[in-house]
């Protein structure tokens, strides 16, 4: 296949696809965006146009497909927030689950058989040893973990059936933004670490939590691989070369291999902020296993992927940045 079919980009005004696009447009790829602007900013969609609707709506996917002559689909559009998914499971196997089973009945109507897909480290729930490998065990423990897991099903057992070959990327905790300021992580009411120390730190928390200070960890705080957004979004243009170049489907982990606990993280924000943050030590989070770092030996493996932003002060800065680009649009 050509350079010259499109990818289409399924919540590519959401956080993590809104870097994709703006990677793909810099590298001269012709890009198009469906999003139906629920969780996403139409500012966000840096390159190519923006057709504001549902991945579920076929009539439309499929047209977009046919009209912009698309090739490949990266697929983020989805709810991504875990305590949400646990309160209203149903939102989540709605717009998740049947979402993407639209989108790929889609694809294969007009023949699209190259397919990214974002899939998340919540698929192995609680892996033995805190380490996860492609082959470990999936049982997730929320339903957005769940959610993710059986679109990952429906593309597998579609492929076997069919010329589809997705690329499934498990990622692990996603951080920072694009270092040159354009775009970042604009979701109000984030949960994530990363996030909501930024958001303290420009004065829109009083707090830090640090939920558990008692896991069997070397500080006693939770491990996570933290990643950053402009390593995970080239990850996708990574998979994308192996699909034009007739890659088969495949399963990755997206991390660097490498875990930081939630009190490094703290101290590093500290260091880069130049500022003491108050931290309160909280009892855990409940479902929130004690480690998850990615077993990345595959990836690496398989993609020409090469991560070039894999220092946690790069992560924390670039976070911070955005933040302060957000706080200082507020007070305009
Ligand atoms: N944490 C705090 N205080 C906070 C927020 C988080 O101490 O205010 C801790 C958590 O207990 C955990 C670590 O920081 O130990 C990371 O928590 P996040 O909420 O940032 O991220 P999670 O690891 O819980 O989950 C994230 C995404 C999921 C994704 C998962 C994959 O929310 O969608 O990463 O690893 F599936």
């Amino acid at each position: 296949m050509s350079q010259a079919k499109a990818i289409l980009v399924t919540g590519g005004a959401g956080y993590i696809g809104s870097h994709v696009v703006q990677q793909l447009g810099r590298e001269g790829w012709r890009v198009v965006t469906l999003d139906n602007l629920s969780r996403g900013f139409a500012d966000a969609v840096t390159y190519g146009p923006l057709v504001v609707g549902d991945i579920a709506d076929q009539q439309l996917v499929r047209r977009v497909l046919r009209e912009h002559d698309v090739g490949t689909i990266m697929h983020f559009a989805a709810f991504t927030i875990v305590p949400e998914s646990v309160a209203e499971p149903l939102k989540y196997y709605d717009n998740n689950v049947l979402g993407t089973r639209a989108l790929i009945d889609a694809a294969l109507a007009e023949g699209v058989d190259e397919f990214v897909f974002s899939s998340s480290a919540a698929v192995y729930g609680l892996p033995p040893g805190g380490i996860a490998a492609e082959d470990s065990p999936t049982v997730p423990i929320n339903p957005y973990g769940t959610s993710k897991l059986m679109s990952e099903w429906m593309l597998r057992d579609v492929a076997a059936a069919s010329r589809l070959r997705p690329v499934m990327l498990r990622y692990f905790n996603v951080g920072g933004s694009d270092p040159s300021g354009r775009i970042g992580q604009s979701t109000p009411q984030a949960t994530l670490l990363t996030k909501v120390a930024a958001e303290h730190v420009v004065g829109l928390r009083s707090h830090v939590s640090i939920f558990g200070t008692d896991y069997d960890t070397p500080d006693g705080t939770g491990v996570r691989d933290y990643i950053h957004v402009e390593d995970l979004a080239s990850a996708h243009l990574s998979a994308l070369r192996y699909l034009r170049g007739g890659g088969r489907p495949i399963v990755l982990n997206v991390g660097y291999g490498r875990g930081a606990s939630v009190r490094e993280v703290l101290d590093t924000v500290e260091r880069v902020a130049g500022q003491r943050l108050v931290i309160r030590e909280e009892p855990r989070r409940a479902g929130d296993p004690s480690m998850l770092v990615a077993k990345a030996d595959r990836i690496r493996g398989v993609l020409d992927w090469v991560p070039q932003h894999d220092q946690l002060e790069q992560l924390v800065s670039d976070a911070l940045r955005w933040e302060r680009v957000l706080a200082s649009r507020r007070t305009a």
